[in-house]
């Protein structure tokens, strides 16, 4: 299979969402090859679905292994109905959050364990891990500042509810996998404007894969 598979990570607030959207405008403008944008948990509708179910407000007697096995099933259905076949299609497929999510925020802060998430992921994603992993990296205060600014009345789902420390455990586990992992992760300084922030993730890309780059 060839195709690129990139994945965007980081904590709420490192302004992802924002950021995927240009990146994938200046690849595309930059490159041959077609971007596509996906984002986790969703991507299609049976993830989109259980994404519904675990971050609606009602259910906080949501045990954390049920929530960590939804994560999983909906990675599951979206790898196997959209990120495969693109992949084999020969696209780039840029996802904003995917398997470092579910070990920093179920492993890392609700404290399943790092060991057990991967087992249950590995068991979902059959070998396929990104090709490159941008981790966006903000502290957790920051992040949740601007959060709160960036909304005016409070749509406050239920993981914006969580506190500081759940933040900051989130963060320290992607610090950690990063030290893991260094081959395939890569940190990003999300402190800065969204336009530098897309900048450096471009400029990384292009390091990493250079023969995808017109100029
Ligand atoms: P979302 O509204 O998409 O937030 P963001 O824009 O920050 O990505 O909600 C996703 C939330 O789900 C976010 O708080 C992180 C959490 N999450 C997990 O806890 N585990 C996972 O495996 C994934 C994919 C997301």
């Amino acid at each position: 299979m060839s195709g690129l598979f990139i994945t965007i990570e980081g904590p709420d607030g490192a302004g992802k969402s924002s950021v995927i959207k240009e990146l994938a405008n200046i690849i595309e403008a930059n490159s041959q090859i077609p971007v596509i944008l996906t984002r986790e948990p969703g991507g299609i509708p049976i993830s989109e679905e259980i994404r519904k179910i675990i971050l609606d407000p009602k259910n906080t007697m949501m045990d954390e292994r049920t929530e960590a096995l939804l994560y999983a099933a909906a990675r599951r259905q979206h790898l196997i109905e959209k990120i495969i076949p693109n992949l084999e299609e020969n696209n780039l497929v840029l996802c904003d959050r995917f398997i470092d999510s579910s070990i920093a925020y179920q492993g890392g802060a609700r404290g399943i364990g790092e060991q057990e998430i991967r087992e249950i992921n590995e068991f979902a994603i059959e070998g396929r891990w990104p090709d490159l992993t941008l981790y966006l990296d903000i502290d957790a205060k920051t992040g949740l500042e601007r959060i709160a600014k960036g909304r005016e009345v409070s749509v406050i789902d239920r993981l914006d509810q969580e506190s500081l420390a759940f933040h900051e455990l989130v963060r320290e586990t992607y610090l950690m996998g990063l030290e893991k992992e260094p081959e395939r992760i890569f940190l990003i300084d999300a402190s800065r404007t969204i336009e530098e922030v897309t900048k450096a993730c471009y400029d990384l890309i292009k390091e990493q894969f250079p023969g995808l780059f017109v100029n």
